[in-house]
């Protein structure tokens, strides 16, 4: 397709986009036990949930497995950014796993929050989305009585054994206004229950939802890079959504579709906490192929979180 000068979309990509301090650590965990061990090195669930940062560990040597059973005894196994229930720790112990955990630290805090909530006496609401490997994990960090509160709607539905005193915690990848209402709607029927607010909702996951917000008022189409199964990449979709702006979540440039540039004068680009930046790049230079003019990058905050590694990355193995 040619346009020409006068109608060519500008391209803005929202700022800060793509990896978050937690995925950085997570992937650097996975290439430095690689290193360290010689493939290959197990990996329980996706490490970050990313296609293509799957596919490329994979290739140097990396096996991700969704069961414990398929690791063979004594191999070193990661665990993945998203965190993992006790019970699968046990297991890992019983198998004699060699375990690096990449548990982002910010997963690791609602985990230690709903520790300390279950050992006040209280029973526990997860607030997020059922089957994601984060809340199965935070889910499973506490022997008590635990509930999900996806919608607004589930907090009429629930019944508690043991409480209340209630208490949530969240996932940490969540909409911001999305779980405002839940919490409201908690807080309704539970007057004195107890949680962080918005508090565990990172702050990689709340200033991309803001930069996205900011650019869905300057575009009138925004695409997210990111896969399908990347929590918090659907959620920058919808952010844009909600502010009324056509959006689309696209793995890669091959998912650009060309109609969708049609008539619009500014695309926004922004990119979940799993994707790297080289797939943004990837998807302007699709754009830019495609007839649209300049790309611009909007000032944003800028982030300096950075997470430690573990020590069993930082010295060579015995
Ligand atoms: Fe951690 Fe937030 Fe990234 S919880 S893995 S810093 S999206």
């Amino acid at each position: 397709a040619t346009a020409d000068d006068a109608a060519a979309p500008q391209v803005l990509l929202a700022q800060p986009r793509g990896f978050c301090a937690g995925v950085v650590r997570a992937v650097e965990i996975v290439e430095r036990a690689l290193e360290l061990h010689g493939a290959p090195v197990y990996v329980f669930h996706e490490i970050v949930h990313n296609g293509h940062v799957v596919a490329d560990l994979r290739a140097r040597g990396a096996v991700f497995v969704d069961t414990l059973g398929e690791v063979p005894s004594g191999a070193v196994t990661v665990f993945s950014a998203h965190g993992v229930a006790l019970a699968v720790e046990r297991d890992a112990m019983a198998r004699g796993l060699r375990v690096i955990d990449a548990t982002c630290p910010l997963v690791g805090k609602v985990h230690l929050q709903a520790q300390r909530y279950v050992r006040q006496g209280h029973a526990l609401v997860v607030i997020g989305h059922a089957g994601h490997e984060e809340v199965v994990g935070t889910m499973g960090r506490v022997d008590a009585e635990v509930h999900l509160v996806s919608r607004p709607e589930d907090v009429a539905a629930l019944r508690f054994v043991s409480g209340p005193p209630v208490a949530y915690v969240t996932q940490t990848t969540l909409s911001v206004d999305d779980t405002r209402d839940i919490i409201q709607a908690l807080k309704a029927r539970f007057p004195q229950i107890v949680g962080p607010d918005l508090d565990d909702i990172c702050y990689a996951t709340q200033n991309r939802q803001n930069a996205v917000r900011a650019l869905a008022r300057q575009v009138d189409l925004l695409l997210i890079v990111g896969s399908a199964n990347s929590s918090n990449a659907q959620r920058l979709r919808e952010v844009a959504e909600q502010q009324g702006v056509a959006a689309y979540l696209v793995p890669d440039e091959t998912g650009v579709d060309p109609s969708w540039l049609d008539g619009v004068q500014q695309v926004g680009v922004s990119a979940g906490a799993s994707t790297p930046e080289v797939l943004v790049q990837r998807v302007a230079r699709r754009l830019s192929a495609l007839g649209a003019g300049d790309v611009r990058q909007l000032p944003g905050v800028e982030e300096s979180v950075a997470f430690r590694l573990p020590l069993a990355v930082l010295r060579p193995a015995a």
